[in-house]
């Protein structure tokens, strides 16, 4: 019995020893395996968007690791839930960085989320990649803040000319998201664009995140009588819109953003989004064989087919894990420096180079609401 006393003690005294050593390895990931932060929505009114990228990004990380890892060493990704609020996003990259000591983060989806954290990672120069941020401002924030997608001045105008040159039309009103980055930016793009092109914007109204009565502004929408309604928000609020808008008696068409990209659009919308459009990252009718293999693989770990977040978690996962691979050594400076080489990178979303501002010039894909489907339109691009 005092043997295996003694034998405890031992035992303890090393592991203390050995979280000792942790903490003075600064960011340095532990000897066996590469630590990468993972922060997201998973729960709250975006909560798709925080679930559907953290499949993607396992997908990629589990596959990396079924292949051997990295230099030998197997990837540890630590995830952790902002609840879809800015303050939580800062606070958690603060905790991956500080406390769990990744050398690399990936998220958000939201741009004001992304917003909020991206300046902790460039003070503490730990590479931050997000999938699906598309505000222009979320990788001037610095060096070490990363996209894999297009950003709004792109998808914006995208929606414009499609609006005007391939549905023909000519008075759209906006309502947009007073809380949203992303979304006061994206209606900003839109309409100059529109405008430019000799459409005329009949109404503009606001309202504000986790708002559910719409009413209002669509009575104000409805008496100018615009043949569509472009509504850069995400999902949970598009569906009430939509269902309003059909309430209300507004037959106009709906046109988005890559914001509407969501199973549950279909559930909270149901029939007031059918025929609706938008612009996105992604579309699972792409003939791309990365396209098509990476959807293959993921039904078979999850039994389910991917949304856009999926695909945009998986490619920006993979072009960290690349760059990690390529990289000399493993510090944060060196897998930035290899994630601003990035070239061709042939993802599930499409082809990915990081130009020199680090955001990635991509097409968009026009998809048009189907049932429960997304339907593949046309692929424009700049
Ligand atoms: N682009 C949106 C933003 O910047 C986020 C988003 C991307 C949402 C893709 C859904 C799908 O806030």
């Amino acid at each position: 019995m005092r043997q295996l006393r003694h034998v405890l003690v031992i035992f303890a005294a090393a592991l203390v020893a050995q979280a000792c050593t942790k903490k003075n390895e600064g960011n340095a990931p532990a000897v066996d395996e590469i630590r990468i932060g993972q922060f997201g929505s998973m729960t709250g009114g975006e909560a798709t968007f925080g679930q559907s990228t953290d499949k993607g990004v396992r997908l990629a990380i589990d596959t990396k690791n079924a292949a051997g890892g990295i230099k030998g060493k197997k990837i540890k990704l630590i995830t952790e839930d902002n609840q879809g609020k800015p303050e939580e996003a800062a606070a958690v990259v603060k905790k991956l960085i500080s406390q769990d000591k990744v050398i690399a983060i990936l998220g958000e989806v939201a741009s004001t989320r992304s917003l909020a954290a991206a300046p902790i990672a460039q003070q503490f120069k730990i590479p931050m990649i997000t999938p699906s941020s598309t505000n222009p401002k979320v990788t001037q924030v610095g060096d070490y803040v990363f996209r894999v997608c297009f950003i709004d001045p792109f998808q914006g105008p995208v929606m414009a000319r499609f609006a005007h040159d391939n549905l023909k039309l000519k008075k759209v009103a906006v309502l947009k998201d007073l809380k949203s980055d992303y979304s006061l930016g994206l209606s900003d793009f839109f309409q100059k664009k529109f405008k430019e092109l000799g459409g005329e914007i009949v109404s503009e109204q606001t309202f504000q995140t986790g708002d559910s009565d719409f009413k209002a502004q669509l009575t104000r929408i409805r008496s100018t009588n615009p043949e569509a309604i472009f509504i850069p928000a995400y999902y949970t609020e598009v569906g009430l819109i939509a269902r309003q808008a059909r309430e209300l008696g507004l037959k106009a068409i709906l046109l988005g953003g890559d914001g509407w990209d969501s199973p549950k659009l279909f559930e909270i919308g149901q029939k007031a989004v059918e025929g609706s459009y938008f612009s996105n990252h992604y579309a699972s009718e792409s003939p791309n064989k990365a396209t098509q293999d990476f959807i293959k693989n993921f039904k078979a770990k999850f039994n389910e087919g991917p949304d856009g977040l999926s695909a945009a978690g998986y490619d920006a996962a993979m072009i960290l894990l690349n760059a990690m691979e390529r990289a000399p050594e493993l510090t944060p400076a060196a897998i930035r420096d290899e994630l601003a080489k990035t070239k061709d990178f042939d993802g599930a979303t499409g082809k990915i180079t990081i130009n020199g501002e680090r955001n990635a010039d991509k097409d968009a894909f026009i998809v048009k609401v189907d049932g429960k489907t997304l339907k593949f339109i046309t692929l424009l691009g700049p």
